[in-house]
């Protein structure tokens, strides 16, 4: 058996804007300088991206007259959500192909100020700092990451080795030579290892059976994601890099000095990309070669398979990993908002949620009536005033709307898409649609015309002003960016969320860290490389960031298990932003984010760092954890390769030691154990602070806890009783050990269920 899964494409809301680099080029002896420009082309003709950027690469190279030319002067090629591309062109070329019969618009480029690739500096992660985890850390020296992915571009500044010492002596990993990717050339101290694994994809080297466009056949990446994860984790510090101008600034890892590993397990093939048995394959090995971490950014659709079914490699391979003491991170999958969503539930297994950052890039609409509301949709186009009319559906849009801006509206009931007024705005020459929409958290990409996504209480007010005039005029300005405590920091749309369906005792996801819009490495596949960089967002983003904090935390605790690391993580995690604004969860309605958002929530590198109390576990807790959750001895048994036999009655699933509490179930009282294990000062007194949920009794024995030089470790009972008549949704709390210093707070997540089972 060897199922598919299916390998995530995060661009979800990666925003592309375009920053004016000019050079001169001499054409036929005459210099003439060039700008970028971007060429709209409306819906796209192919399906498969690889033709649809073809498709511009001969539209520029009929204008340029070379290939060379084409490739080189290509800034971007829009190929998913609809068609078009950047380029750098001179007035002159630009005037022409906007004559071109398939294009629908040409226009300039405009310009955003530089801002910083912020995701560890907005985690408290500053280099300039002398104190603190990074400097204790010695930035991840001695630390090593396998990250399995889609491969890795070595060639990468965020790959040199400059100012690193040997590589560490117990690494015993290798760099595979394959096509276009020499070991002795391309692996250096800082990407020390470098497989790839292709086996159950093509047989005998017979790669032209289902690949899909290019691909190398090493440890070489195409498609840029694996080395955008990697540098997320460890790249090395680069100045002065952005996705064309957006988030300017110095790009890094969590641990800029870790040494990284690439397992290449992902292919563009028609069947699907990353193949479980490789995956397998590939853990196998880097459990050999010596990481210390292992970070995989894949997930796959629900169903979500147990923890211990061989499909589900990641839990089941993660298991063996951390039975030998590396910790393993995964995403919590993109299947948000929706509950139930979320993936890579092993209770072993650091499963990471994403957030936004503190930036935001809104565009100013600036009414007749000189009031200005704030878009959150960016736009880089030149500020523009016209006339504004209202129309109740795209159809609407005749000739009257040629020049004028459009408010339109888009709802559950009349089904229009954004797409369907575009494509209007652009039949009638409309100057711009501004859309009220169910979610306008989607950014989207700009395209040289003016499409404005707001919320319904914008849109209300926008209908009110055209309504009390005779003459209505709307002005759009080109986005501004903010950075800093504007706007709350949100857990992402799309971001997995809890409850866990397969283990509903297990709370997830464990953590979040930033994932929205994050600059890191890419390939020059993704037609910027002059660059380098590119914007991405994703789950996928949020979890190397934290296998980046844990080499820092292991770097400093080398003796802590992924149980202690993890615990660490969440019992100093943070439910408010570094401004100490509460964390929102984004979706269809707002709302606080609770524990299913976002865990234990937001990272928090320097305080993980000591924790002062640590909730401990080992693969014999985990083995009776799966002796709780009814798994036969037989399959038990053959995964830890010890003669189990499970205690009858089987052991409760509440008392696996996890630093959080999660009933999913409660209707008579329950008791549960936890034990915790001093990390912090040897002589310490902690006490009880509880925060129960709503309607939830809870007593605590005993309520305080006196740690000395023999008193390392100490077990507390938590007996829980409902006071709900009914089935309950879940109510959150928490409960905290405190000694003054340190806060070990742990998440409550409780339901009551007098009906079990009922959907809810
Ligand atoms: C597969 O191709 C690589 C590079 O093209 C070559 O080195 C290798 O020997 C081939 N393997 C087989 C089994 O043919
Ligand atoms: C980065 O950009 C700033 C401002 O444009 C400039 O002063 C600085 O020298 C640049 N640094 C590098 C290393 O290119
Ligand atoms: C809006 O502001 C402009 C410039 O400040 C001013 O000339 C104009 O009268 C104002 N319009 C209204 C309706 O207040
Ligand atoms: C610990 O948590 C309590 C309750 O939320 C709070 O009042 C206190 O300030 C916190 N102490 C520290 C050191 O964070």
């Amino acid at each position: 058996m060897n199922s598919q899964v299916s390998w995530w494409v995060f661009g979800v809301i990666s925003v592309v804007l375009i920053l004016n680099l000019e050079y001169t080029v001499v054409q036929g002896g005459a210099s003439e300088e060039t700008k970028i420009h971007i060429v709209y082309l409306g819906e796209r003709e192919h399906n498969d991206p690889e033709l649809v950027t073809a498709s511009h690469l001969r539209m520029l190279e009929s204008l340029l007259g070379s290939k060379k030319d084409a490739s080189e002067f290509m800034v971007h090629s829009y190929r998913h959500g609809f068609s078009g591309f950047a380029a750098h062109l001179t007035d002159s070329q630009a005037k022409k192909i906007a004559e071109h019969p398939d294009v629908v618009q040409m226009s300039p480029n405009t310009f955003y100020e530089p801002q910083t690739t912020r995701t560890f500096e907005y985690l408290g992660l500053s280099p300039s700092s002398p104190k603190g985890l990074l400097h204790d850390a010695n930035m991840g020296e001695d630390v090593i990451i396998g990250i399995l992915d889609s491969g890795v571009w070595p060639e990468s500044p965020s790959f040199s080795d400059k100012g690193l010492g040997p590589i560490p002596k117990r690494w015993k990993g290798t760099c595979v030579d394959g096509e276009n990717f020499d070991s002795k050339k391309h692996c250096n101290k800082k990407l020390i290892g470098a497989r790839y694994y292709m086996d159950s994809l093509f047989k005998n080297n017979q790669t032209d059976s289902g690949i899909l466009g290019r691909e190398y056949m090493s440890a070489r990446e195409v498609f840029p994601h694996g080395s955008h994860v990697a540098s997320t984790a460890a790249g090395a510090y680069v100045p002065n890099v952005s996705d064309n101008g957006l988030g300017m600034g110095t790009a890094r890892g969590g641990a800029p000095k870790a040494r990284i590993a690439m397992y290449k397990v992902c292919w563009q093939t028609e069947d699907g990309s990353c193949a479980t048995a490789d995956i397998l394959k590939a853990m196998d090995d880097a459990i050999a070669d010596g990481v210390d971490v292992i970070s995989i950014s894949l997930g796959r659709a629900i169903p979500i398979i147990s923890e211990i079914d061989v499909n589900n490699v990641f839990s089941y391979g993660a298991f063996h990993a951390v039975s030998k003491g590396i910790t393993v991170l995964m995403a919590a999958g993109n299947f948000g908002p929706d509950a139930y969503s979320v993936q890579n539930i092993a209770p072993w297994i650091i499963t990471v949620a994403a957030t936004s950052l503190d930036r935001w890039f809104p565009t100013p609409l600036t009414l007749g009536n000189n009031v200005t509301l704030w878009a959150r949709t960016p736009s880089a186009n030149p500020e523009v005033q016209a006339e504004l009319i209202y129309v109740d559906s795209s159809k609407k849009m005749t000739s009257e709307a040629e020049g004028k801006m459009v408010l339109g509206f888009i709802t559950a009931e009349n089904g229009e898409t954004a797409n369907d007024f575009i494509n209007q705005q652009i039949a009638v020459q409309a100057a711009g649609v501004i859309l009220a929409d169910r979610r306008n958290d989607i950014m989207t990409v700009s395209i040289g015309m003016i499409y404005i996504s707001i919320d319904y209480q914008q849109g209300t007010t926008i209908l009110n002003y055209i309504k009390s005039t005779s003459k209505p005029t709307l002005k759009v300005s080109p986005s501004i960016t903010l950075t800093g405590p504007v706007v709350a920091t949100k857990v992402a749309d799309f971001s997995s969320r809890g409850p866990n369906s397969v283990s509903p005792c297990v709370l997830k996801p464990d953590i979040a860290a930033p994932g929205v819009s994050i600059v890191a490495a890419c390939t020059p596949e993704k037609m910027n490389y002059e660059n380098g960089f590119t914007a991405m967002s994703g789950t996928s983003m949020a979890a190397p960031a934290v296998a980046g904090v844990v080499a820092l935390l292991k770097a400093v605790h080398p003796d802590w298990s992924p149980a202690m690391l993890k615990s660490a993580l969440i019992t100093t995690a943070s439910s408010t932003d570094p401004y100490g604004e509460p964390i929102f969860s984004e979706g269809l309605s707002r709302k606080l984010a609770d524990p299913f958002d976002f865990g234990g929530g937001l990272v928090n590198p320097d305080k993980a760092a000591n924790p002062g109390l640590v909730y401990d576990a080992d693969a014999q807790d985990y083995i009776r954890f799966l002796c709780a959750s009814n798994y036969d001895e037989m399959s038990i048994t053959k995964i830890s390769k010890q003669t189990i036999k499970c205690p009858s009655p089987r052991p409760s699933m509440l008392d696996l030691n996890l630093p959080s509490i999660t009933i999913p179930y409660l209707k008579e009282d329950v008791t549960l154990t936890r034990t915790v294990t001093n990390v912090g000062p040897v002589n310490s007194v902690y006490k009880l602070i509880l925060q129960p949920p709503m309607g939830v009794k809870i007593s605590v024995r005993p309520k305080r806890l006196v740690f000395n030089s023999r008193v390392k470790k100490l077990s507390y009972q938590v007996t829980v009783s409902t006071t709900h008549k009914a089935n309950s949704i879940y109510f959150f709390g928490s409960l905290i050990w405190t000694d003054g210093s340190h806060n070990v707070t742990i998440p409550l997540s409780i339901r009551t269920q007098m009906l079990t089972y009922f959907d809810q």
